[in-house]
């Protein structure tokens, strides 16, 4: 039986409500295990494919899977990580980063199900994964913006997606700290055969690690090695295709 690809779009084309075709005809499969970058200007609609691909979108025309399942009837969406773009924002609750991350295992054991052992430990791993461990119990408010989106990336990796969506993660980390995801991202791939989508307009953290470079810009204008776009890495958005 040949093994269905983890995310798979048949000529996709998106419009919000209605208004202005944001994504037209997209044809894209990412196969398992497979490190990709998506780049592209502003409003080029790499938010709204990650939003297709997740099933939390519903395309106009075209199919989306997810290991060969419609994305929107996803059965196992506890392998499913997501950052979205500038989740901290929204944040003003007052929530541990323990509590905050613990919502990252909630698809696996339910709204209301306890905070299982294994759970507990998975949610201090991504805690520690991200340098926050001497944060674990202070509020997230009280954290830095960086500090904050690091919880954010742990919450992401707290129910050990085999997919892994990010979306702008390294905004307003520091250079040490992208760098650090940056590795824990290869060792994901590379032990565990984690798949990732990583959307940025700055890839200095995992250049050396991404194979496959996806560039959008209402369409899919670019699809293949970095190598191929030279100078791509250090100002991606205004590489013209
Ligand atoms: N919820 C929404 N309702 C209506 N239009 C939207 C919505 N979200 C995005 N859009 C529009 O869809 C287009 C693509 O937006 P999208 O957020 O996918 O772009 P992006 O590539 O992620 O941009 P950025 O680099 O700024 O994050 C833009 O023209 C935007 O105005
Ligand atoms: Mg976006």
């Amino acid at each position: 039986m040949q093994v269905a690809p983890a995310v798979e779009l048949e000529s996709v084309s998106f419009a919000y409500g209605g208004g202005e075709t944001v994504l037209r005809e997209v044809d894209l499969r990412i196969g398992t295990g497979e490190f990709v970058a998506l780049a592209g200007p502003n409003g080029g609609g790499k938010t709204t494919l990650l939003r297709l691909v997740l099933g939390l979108e519903r395309p106009a025309a075209g199919a989306v899977r997810l290991y060969g399942e419609p994305a929107e009837r996803f059965s196992a969406r506890d392998t499913l990580g997501y950052l979205p773009q500038r989740a901290s924002l929204a944040l003003d609750a007052p929530v541990t980063v323990r509590e905050i991350v613990a919502a990252g295992t909630l698809p696996a054991r339910g709204v209301f199900g306890p905070l299982r052992r294994a759970d507990r430990a998975r949610v201090d791993e991504a805690i520690a994964l991200v340098g926050l461990a001497e944060r674990t119990d202070d509020q997230l408010r009280l954290l830095s913006g960086g500090q904050q989106q690091r919880a954010m990336i742990a919450k992401a990796l707290a129910g050990r997606p085999r997919l892994l969506a990010l979306d702008e993660p390294t905004t307003g980390v520091d250079a040490e700290s992208q760098e650090a995801l940056g590795e824990l991202l290869a060792r994901l791939h590379d032990d565990l055969g984690v798949t990732i989508l990583y959307v940025s307009h700055e890839f200095g953290a995992v250049e050396h690690h991404v194979e496959r470079l996806v560039l959008v810009r209402g369409a899919i204008v670019f699809d293949g090695p970095p190598s191929e776009l030279p100078g791509l890495w250090h100002d991606p958005s205004h590489v013209h295709v």
